[in-house]
């Protein structure tokens, strides 16, 4: 089992298409994952689970890479406390969540942005310009900076979890380079294509980040940490352009009324 656990988690899915469903069932939800080469023990760790859950969840591994062999399985008391799902984050952790409830207000709007797209009238346009201004200034320059230029600097930036991370945040710069391509050539079908697949990556993203990243880094931080992260998120923010900030902030308080809107005409 030694061998498995220093193996990257795609070539173990790739013979043993199980574990990736034992995985899934843990919500460790590797097989969508575009790298997979987190090593199997990295993401076993990383996922942070209760220990019974950890104990049975190797042994479900191990059971389908070596059904003939005798493994005990784990026996386990049963706990009359129920397990504390809820997540608390650090104060500056916090922040970054809440970015994310901003930028899943915009991502939650695409399907009907796609319903609705019509490059050639000037709302129509417009509204695409808009969103993606969004992306770019907000999700990208404000957001997603914090993270590559400040947060990951707590972090050994060669795991493959980080590399998985920055994979889809260079991923995300490639749709909105390809949409600005796209709304220049007035090429409807590739807006759509790309907008639909920046909002796939970008849940499954965020979702990795909120459920998975952001809590085991904040485990590893001392309380000294969590203070200087929060101080250098401050600078970091108030060399951003506030007017920027507010503008794409407006953009998502407004961006149903704007969608109706161009609904109804
Ligand atoms: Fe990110
Ligand atoms: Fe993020």
């Amino acid at each position: 089992m030694e061998r498995y656990l220093n193996t990257p988690i795609k070539e173990i899915i790739t013979s043993f298409p199980e574990v990736g469903k034992i995985l899934e069932e843990y919500s460790i939800g590797c097989v969508p994952c575009t790298l997979g080469s987190c090593l199997l023990k990295d993401i076993v760790a990383i996922h942070n689970l209760a220990e019974d859950k950890e104990l049975e969840l190797m042994y479900r591994i191990e059971k389908t890479i070596y059904p003939e062999r005798d493994i005990k399985k784990p026996v386990f008391k049963a706990s009359k406390k129920e397990p504390d799902k809820e997540i608390r984050y650090s104060p500056p952790m916090k922040r970054l969540v809440d970015e994310h409830t901003l930028i899943k207000k915009w991502i939650g709007r695409i399907p009907q942005v796609i319903e609705n797209v019509d490059i050639e009238s000037e709302s129509g346009s417009q509204l695409i310009l808009d969103g993606l201004d969004f992306i770019r200034f907000y999700a990208d320059k404000f957001h997603h900076a914090k993270e590559e230029d400040i947060l990951f600097d707590y972090t050994d930036k060669n795991l493959d979890i980080i590399r998985t991370i920055l994979a889809d945040h260079e991923a995300a710069r490639g749709h909105v380079k390809e949409m600005l391509k796209a709304i220049g050539e007035k090429d409807t079908n590739a807006i759509i294509g790309h907008l639909c697949a920046y909002k796939d990556l970008l849940t499954e993203h965020i979702k990795k980040e909120d459920e998975i990243l952001y809590p085991w880094i904040d485990r590893g931080l001392s309380t000294t940490q969590v203070g200087e992260l929060f101080a250098k998120f401050n600078e970091a923010e108030e060399k951003m352009d506030k007017g920027v900030i507010e503008k794409c902030q407006k953009f998502i308080a407004e961006a149903e009324q704007r969608i109706e809107n161009f609904h109804r005409s």
